[in-house]
């Protein structure tokens, strides 16, 4: 299904700066591309596909904006430290951050150990904890900052294996609605939850034919999401439109908790 580009006269983000963590690949580059065309400049997270972020880097340049790609692993706090001292160092105001940087595991109970714990929890939820953490004293320089994490539909819904992923955007979940609380009035913190979306995270499930169409007669909408599809929904929470919003999680997941 060919996915629309959003409207070319919508600039609601013209001027502003936004971080965008995982921007190389998947969703987070999809955020990325579509912050680009509302007119933001974007510095690009990665942790180890470079060429991608740099690519991304020239396509956002292409648009006219000012991009940078920043190398750093989420699970490591330093790191986290690191990245955003570089980001101070190449913009003195951020008004955005989008945590998409993340990883899955899918292990059953008894094939999950106490190390993918540790993995995905350290990556997908104390990742993106650091970041916000090591992001607000540049928040704080812009005027109507904006924080947008990424949960998933599994973070509010259960499935069978993948517990300790699960039970991380659980936390990221209430992570957002507590940040949202005590940052408030100041900066504003919310979530995207995406159903099943194509990506390289989960390419052995929408390439197998079987588990494509178990997931495609899941969901209300009949069909697997695309990374265009919560690119809009973060560009919303990110901009003046959703000046009232705080502590919310969208789904963008087709439905699937309708059943
Ligand atoms: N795909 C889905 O169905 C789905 C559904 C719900 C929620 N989500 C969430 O959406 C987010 C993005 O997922 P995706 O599907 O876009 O995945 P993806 O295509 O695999 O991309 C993952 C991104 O995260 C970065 N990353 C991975 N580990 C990192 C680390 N330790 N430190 C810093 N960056 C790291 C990767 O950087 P490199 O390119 O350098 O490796 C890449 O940019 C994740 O939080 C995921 O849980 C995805």
């Amino acid at each position: 299904m060919p996915v629309p580009k959003p409207p070319r006269e919508d600039r609601s983000l013209r001027g502003r700066t936004v971080l965008v963590t995982g921007g190389s690949r998947g969703i987070g580059r999809a955020i990325a591309e579509d912050l680009g065309r509302a007119g933001a400049d974007v510095a690009v997270g990665y942790v180890k596909d470079r060429t991608a972020a740099e690519s991304l880097v020239l396509e956002l340049e292409r648009m006219g904006r000012a991009a940078r790609a920043f190398g750093a692993d989420l699970s490591r706090p330093p790191e986290v430290h690191r990245l955003l001292q570089e980001v101070g160092a190449w913009t003195t105001r951020l008004d955005g951050l989008v945590t998409s940087g993340g990883i899955y595991r899918g292990s059953p109970v008894e094939g999950t150990s106490a190390s993918e714990w540790e993995e995905v929890l350290r990556v997908d939820l104390i990742g993106s904890f650091e970041t916000i953490r090591e992001g607000l004293p540049l928040l704080r320089t812009s005027k109507d900052p904006s924080v947008v994490t990424v949960s998933s539909v599994l973070g509010s819904h259960p499935a069978a294996g993948g517990v300790a992923y699960q039970s991380a955007k659980a936390g990221v979940e209430q992570m957002t609605r507590v940040l949202a609380r005590e940052l408030a009035p100041r900066v504003r913190v919310n979530a995207v939850a995406p159903g099943f979306i194509r990506t390289d995270l989960n390419r052995g499930g929408h390439e197998d034919p079987g588990y494509h169409a178990f997931v495609s007669g899941g969901t209300p909408l009949g069909r697997w999401g695309e990374p265009e599809d919560v690119a809009p929904a973060v560009r919303f929470l990110l901009g003046p439109g959703s000046r009232g919003i705080n502590g919310v999680v969208l789904a963008v997941d087709g439905g699937i908790p309708l059943g």
